[in-house]
């Protein structure tokens, strides 16, 4: 595949740590060519708005495979202990019962749910977006900030998505030029586990509606899947076995969720611990640009 990459995403890439080719630049371009990319980084860091300028870029292509395999049988949960008609809510129904849910033990160490962030919402109607992005669960920062991916974990996020022109919503800030604001990010988990535990799986499954009604409003038309709890929650019902298949098995491919595209990569945590899988989740981030852009 080739994308073609601007100074600023060229410069998110090496924050990330990912390398990629593109032809060399006549020695003294070279050095100019480094030292706009710093002032890039700095200039996005302060708010700026770097110019555009084009770049070849190649990168290896996992192959884009469509599963169809038969539904799995679902956890079985109470859903007496939810509020009831999550599947018949509209976005702010649906944010209000998130608010107040009390389906399992989490509800009492969290500081205040994490519904997730995203545009703003007109009335009734939830926010169409391209992207959604579906991490695990909030952690200490997010528990606090009421916001996901606000920690480290967060930063890279940023990077990543900078990197592929996106843009969380910042309050009523504009995006910077030339970035999309058509993204929300959220959670399979709503509220945090103590002391950042893993999921359980009777918590995925009580959180698990919340995140189907998520998906149903917001209809957006890439799903990126960080991490095994969100790769697992998404593709239960398509994935046998789902749980038994390690992370680096999913990527490369294209799955469905409710008829729209998953695509699995690695969660930012991870990393920020494993600097050399940064180029393969910038391969799975290629994917999915690659399968939104292609025609249906
Ligand atoms: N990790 C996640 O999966 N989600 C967050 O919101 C923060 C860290």
């Amino acid at each position: 595949m080739s994308l073609d990459l601007d100074k600023r995403q060229r410069a998110m890439l090496r924050e990330m740590g990912v390398r990629v080719w593109q032809p060399l630049p006549a020695p003294a371009a070279l050095v100019q060519a480094e030292a706009e990319a710093a002032h890039t980084i700095n200039n996005i860091a302060a708010g700026a708005r770097p110019e555009r300028a084009a770049a070849r870029f190649d990168v290896e292509k996992p192959a884009a495979t469509a599963l169809r395999v038969p539904a799995a049988a679902a956890p079985q949960v109470d859903p007496l202990a939810r509020p009831q008609g999550v599947d018949r809510m509209d976005w702010p129904a649906l944010q209000a019962a998130v608010a107040t849910c009390r389906a399992c033990a989490l509800c009492d160490s969290r500081s205040q749910t994490v519904f997730g962030v995203g545009p703003v919402a007109a009335g009734a109607a939830a926010p169409q977006v391209d992207w959604l992005i579906v991490g695990e669960a909030p952690g200490e920062n997010e528990d606090l900030a009421g916001e996901p991916f606000v920690g480290q974990a967060g930063k890279l996020l940023d990077n990543m998505l900078l990197a592929m022109g996106l843009q969380r919503n910042q309050g009523e800030a504009p995006p910077q030029a030339g970035l999309s604001r058509s993204i929300f990010i959220t959670n399979v988990l709503k509220c945090r586990p103590p002391a950042n535990r893993n999921p359980d799986p009777a918590e995925v499954a009580q959180c698990e509606p919340y995140l189907q009604r998520q998906v149903e409003l917001l209809q957006p038309k890439m799903i990126l899947a960080l991490g095994k709890f969100a790769a697992q929650s998404l593709l239960q019902g398509s994935v046998p076995d789902v749980q038994k298949i390690p992370l680096g098995k999913l990527r490369g491919q294209v799955f469905s969720y409710l008829g729209v595209p998953v695509v699995v990569s690695y969660h930012p945590a991870y990393l920020l611990r494993s600097l050399g899988d940064k180029a393969k989740a910038w391969d799975d981030l290629c994917l999915a640009l690659d399968t939104l852009k292609r025609p249906a």
